[in-house]
């Protein structure tokens, strides 16, 4: 995996031991909250000369190629050079420019961002509107900037209110009673994507989950939720119930079903379509992290029929991320 400068590295951010509080908010936080706005946008008739002006005069190392409102390329400094190597300095930035750009949607969770950088060598990505207009460009230092801010915040807030919490969680503990909370989930509906397991995780918090076991609930949750989102021709439904001593995820589809479960499960496969890749999404990172973050996994599959997966993760004190627990 090649990376470029200022981009992040995904390898560290999702394959640590431990999930860290860090990790968490990647998946919480949404591209909009970090993305740099407004935008310094190039038009295509403009010189590379020009470019390299205002490249300069902004401080940047790359910009979108905008021609009537849309966005239809995007130019960067190594264009730049390449172009002055050549004494190409008055092309217009039309000849230079990458028209296949990978953008990330506003509304994305900032580990597809994340996801999007890990895939191609690139040092910013355009981030647009669910509409599809340019509404700003997120680099590698944005995310790490806003992971930064995010962190400071919440790490003000956090112990007062899981403190506060917790008693709710005890008196689930003395009844032995379970809490059962069931999303339905839309195919292809990216605009929505996240949700379910948002409001899992807010659930958690308020009853008082340990930090660690409710963000490793979280990411599997929401990988999950993403699959179904992703891979199902009619989506399918999330299911989590909730117990003193562990949750389970449970998520069912009516297909089309995994043909080769095996290497479905291997890092870095994907059988997503490219225009799915091209939003940030399908890195095939999913299943692995959601093995990753759970105590126990199971994947059942038939082609035709459908999908289950089940994930469980426990509750109690000395479960590491991945690791069997303890009997
Ligand atoms: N519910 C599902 N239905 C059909 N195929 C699935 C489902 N979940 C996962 N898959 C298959 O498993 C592959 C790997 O999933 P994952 O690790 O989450 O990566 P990604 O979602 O990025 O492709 C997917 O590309 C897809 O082929
Ligand atoms: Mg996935």
């Amino acid at each position: 995996m090649s990376s470029s400068p200022g981009s992040v590295d995904t390898r560290s951010l999702l394959q640590d031991s431990d999930l860290t509080k860090a990790q968490e908010l990647v998946y919480e936080l949404v591209v909009r909250q970090v993305m740099t706005t407004p935008v310094v946008s190039v038009q295509p008739d403009q010189t590379m000369h020009e470019l390299g002006e205002k490249l300069r005069a902004a401080g940047i190392a790359g910009a979108p190629v905008v021609e009537q409102g849309e966005l239809i390329g995007i130019v960067s400094m190594n264009d730049l050079i390449n172009a002055l190597e050549r004494g190409s300095r008055d092309d217009p930035v039309r000849q230079w420019m990458t028209i296949d750009i990978l953008t990330v949607r506003e509304d994305d969770s900032v580990i597809e961002a994340v996801k999007a950088f890990a895939s191609r060598p690139v040092g910013r990505i355009p981030v647009v509107s669910a509409q599809g207009s340019l509404v700003g460009i997120v680099t590698g230092g944005d995310i790490t900037r806003g992971l930064v801010r995010a962190l400071d915040l919440d790490h003000r807030s956090d112990e007062v209110s899981h403190y506060r919490a917790s008693h709710i969680f005890q008196d689930i503990s003395s009844h032995d009673t379970s809490l059962t909370l069931r999303y339905t989930v839309s195919p292809r509906d990216f605009s929505h994507s996240g949700e379910a397991s948002a409001k899992v995780k807010r659930a958690l918090q308020r009853l008082g989950g340990r930090p660690e076991a409710v963000r490793r609930v979280a990411v599997a949750c929401y990988e999950a939720e993403m699959n179904l989102v992703i891979h199902t021709d009619a989506g399918g439904e999330v299911l989590v119930e909730v117990r003193p001593d562990r949750v389970s995820i449970t998520t069912t589809d009516a297909g089309p079903g995994i043909s080769d479960i095996e290497s479905a499960l291997e890092a870095g496969f994907s059988t997503a379509p490219d225009w799915i890749r091209d939003l940030g999404f399908g890195a095939g990172m999913g299943l692995e992290n959601i093995r990753r973050c759970s105590d126990e996994f199971s994947l059942r599959s038939e082609v035709g029929s459908g999908t289950k997966l089940v994930a469980v993760v426990y509750l109690g004190q000395g479960n590491r991320l991945g690791r069997a627990p303890r009997s």
